[in-house]
């Protein structure tokens, strides 16, 4: 698909770009900001690859205005990013620190004036250390501690921001900061951590409650989804899949949609769960998703020596009852994630079938590609993989709007290489190329693809 070629997506659909604050803010002593889990993780010796940290990261924090004409050019209508939590109460709860909001003011109104909507997220991965040191998300008391966060931001911005995120992946905090801990706060709960998955479900409840009261319109969610293929058709692989699926997919979605926690994991949740699935089912006016690629799961390995399986090139714990399966027959990203867009038109259309009328308009809130590309002798970024999967993806997304299902927005993670989590400045997403040492940004080949696929679609 040439990037003029007419996508047959709806006039108003919205394009934009993703990003979040411990991933491309740094400046983590500046402006009032606490300290958070992903500082205390990052600056964990063998965490993260180089033992890189979030400590300066794109700089954005004095770069923003920099940032938002970069946007500006790109012609997105949308910007997606997080607050820090810890920038607005340094320790999670009580007063407001000011300058945290002056940030943030300077961003949103930066962003108005270039003509893009912010669209932020309240909560992407960066606890207050504060509040991580009492448990965190284990704690059931932090539901309460973000829902009076969110007060202070309905209640500071409502009249500004058109489009809120309550949390982002909450299965991954669940699963890779809690169960196995390649994540902040690196703790390895197993099971346990389903403990997490309900607490952010309730955070997300009761901030879209606190967001509501202070005025604020069309809230939703950023939640992870992938279909979930099985590595045989044997019994014990089939049932490993489907518990994996209750666990990625329907444990995050269906109590939101349908107001109940899937069967086979609940006895994991904790005690009373279901008395909260209320406050949890809370409507919300769209559901985000973000996606990358399929993932297939086979039974735990009888062989002793076999390994667990990996997650994002890293091995996780056994004892679990499955086991993560390379995909084999697709290319890869540089993460080593295969590249299949079917899978995502599948997982649209499946979410259409499986939650029918009670599934709200869908925003894709998250879907890229790591290519290490970076620029050539003349300058230029020629990121023919970066370029080559978001047209694919499109076209995948494009199929599922075309078979009804109603997505009504774009955001490609990410308008510039930042800070990926476990995998350090090792992996990068950007539309802009960011060079750390110089903090200069080159826009990348896909940049302006993007830019003219925008131009012609509108
Ligand atoms: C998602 C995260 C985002 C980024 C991409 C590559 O899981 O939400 O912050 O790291 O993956």
């Amino acid at each position: 698909m040439p990037a003029s070629e007419s996508l047959g997506l709806p006039p108003d659909f919205v394009w934009g770009v993703s990003t979040a604050s411990y991933q491309i803010e740094g400046a983590v002593t500046e402006g009032g900001r606490g300290p958070t889990s992903w500082d205390a993780f990052a600056h964990t010796p063998g965490r993260t690859v180089n033992g890189d940290t979030g400590d300066v990261a794109c700089d954005h924090y004095h770069r923003y205005a920099e940032d938002i004409a970069l946007m500006k050019e790109l012609g997105v209508d949308a910007y997606r990013f997080s607050f820090a939590w810890s920038r607005i109460q340094p320790t999670g709860r009580g007063p407001v620190n000011a300058e945290g909001l002056t940030f943030y003011d300077r961003l949103v109104d930066a962003l108005l004036a270039a003509g893009i909507e912010p669209s932020p997220t309240l909560f992407h991965w960066d606890t207050p250390l504060a509040l991580e040191d009492e448990g965190g998300w284990v704690n059931p008391d932090i539901s309460k501690r973000f829902a009076d966060y969110a007060n202070v931001l309905g209640e500071h911005f409502a009249d500004r921001i058109p489009r809120w995120i309550t949390v982002n992946e909450p299965v991954v905090l669940t699963t890779l900061g809690y169960g196995v801990g390649m994540h902040a706060p690196g703790k390895r709960l197993g099971f346990g951590s389903l403990a997490v998955a309900h607490n952010l479900l309730l955070a997300h409840g009761r901030g879209v409650a606190a967001l509501r009261a202070a005025g604020a319109g069309q809230i939703g969610i950023a939640n992870n989804h992938a279909p979930v293929w099985a590595a045989s058709d044997h019994d014990e692989d089939q049932q490993a899949a489907a518990l994996y699926n209750a666990l990625a997919n329907d444990l995050f979605a269906d109590p939101l949609l349908l107001g109940r926690y899937p069967a086979l994991l609940e006895p994991y949740l904790p005690d009373g769960a279901g008395d909260a699935l209320a406050e949890i089912a809370a409507p919300i006016d769209w559901y985000g998703i973000n996606h990358y690629n399929p993932t297939m799961v086979a039974a735990p390995s009888t062989d002793p020596t076999a390994l667990p399986g990996s997650v994002d090139g890293q091995q996780l714990d056994s004892g679990l009852p499955f086991r993560m399966v390379e995909i084999e027959g697709y290319p890869r990203t540089d993460f080593g994630w295969p590249v299949v867009p079917s899978a995502f038109t599948d997982l649209l259309t499946g979410f259409r079938d499986r939650y029918g009328d009670a599934l709200p308009p869908i925003y894709i809130t998250e879907n890229g590609c790591s290519d290490a590309t970076g620029p050539d002798a003349t300058g230029r970024v020629p990121d023919t993989r970066r370029v080559g999967y978001t047209r694919a993806y499109l076209e995948a997304l494009a199929e599922a709007v075309a078979a009804g299902v109603d997505v009504r927005g774009y955001f490609h993670w990410s308008l510039l290489d930042n800070f990926e989590w476990a995998a350090g400045y090792s992996q990068r997403f950007g539309l802009v190329h960011t060079d750390f040492e110089t903090q200069q940004r080159t826009p990348k080949d896909s940049y302006y693809w993007y830019q003219e696929l925008i131009r012609s679609q509108s």
